[in-house]
């Protein structure tokens, strides 16, 4: 896929939960190469958006296409054999799981039915150095670790497998100053190695300084979708808990 190709395409996504309308027929596409920030206020259904893209749920209506092909996404394994890795907002790690253990989760490397932990942590550490991050040792539990080093090896357990499209949804949440700093780093490094990002976060600062477009939601509703150089804090707040809408083609 060359960059400025349409890799992910939904349109007309809805989402109930019981009485709630979390996704009311939001549109949103991903181009190769592409930062996208997705932001809204709590609730506003972004991170209901990305699981329906990563295949955790279902859209009650709505079609998603990949690289241009239409296709029913059955479960979390199918999104990424498709490309689409996802760090979620809980991260999805095992806190008394090793940076290793946790890197190489469901995909184990292993010979005679036993796992080689040595290669396992040599392939963590490349992985790791590859994406600029020292760990002190690859053989403590994550949970001993720091909120932004947990953050790394998600990104990196979502990295390793190759992806085309990466969505950390909040990875900034609860990170002091400096390790978002790192976090956003990490970001704009992956963006060099070819891969297209969705990026979530309410803490518009980031948004502004990382990507290249930038996707509002309200209630459910997408009410933005606008280049980054066109957005500023102020438009974007507006956007969130206001009335305004900026270039959507559908109301
Ligand atoms: N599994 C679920 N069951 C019931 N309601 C849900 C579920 N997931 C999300 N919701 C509701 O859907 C709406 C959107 O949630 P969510 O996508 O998590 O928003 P955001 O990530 O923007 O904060 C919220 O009102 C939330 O309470
Ligand atoms: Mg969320």
């Amino acid at each position: 896929m060359s960059s400025g190709e349409l890799l992910v395409e939904m349109r007309g996504i809805c989402k109930r939960f019981g009485g709630i309308q979390a996704l009311d027929s939001v549109d949103f596409s991903l181009r190769g190469g592409e930062i996208v920030g997705l932001v809204g206020d709590n609730g506003a259904g972004k991170s209901t958006l990305i699981k329906i893209l990563s295949g955790v749920y279902g859209p009650d209506r709505g079609e998603i296409k990949i690289a241009g092909d239409p296709v029913r996404l059955y479960g979390a394994r199918h999104a990424k054999r498709l490309g689409i890795e996802t760090v979620h907002q809980d991260r999805g790690l095992v806190p008394n799981f090793t940076v290793s253990a946790n890197l190489h989760l469901g995909r184990e490397m292993t010979r005679f039915g036993l796992c080689r932990v040595k290669k396992m942590e040599r392939a963590a550490r490349e992985a790791l150095e590859s994406l600029g991050i020292e760990i002190q040792s690859y053989s403590t539990p994550v949970m001993s670790m720091s909120g932004g080093q947990q953050q790394a090896v998600a990104v990196a357990r979502a990295v390793a497998a190759n992806p085309k499209v990466v969505v950390l949804d909040e990875p900034t949440a609860a990170l002091g100053v400096k390790e978002v700093n790192k976090v956003l780093d990490l970001i704009c490094r992956l963006r060099g190695g070819g891969v297209s990002l969705v990026f979530i976060s309410h803490v518009l600062p980031e948004v502004l300084s990382v990507t290249d477009r930038i996707v509002v939601l309200r209630r459910g509703k997408k009410v933005g979708d606008l280049p980054t150089s066109e957005a500023d804090q102020d438009l974007l707040v507006k956007l969130m808990i206001g009335t305004e809408v900026v270039g959507c083609e559908r109301s």
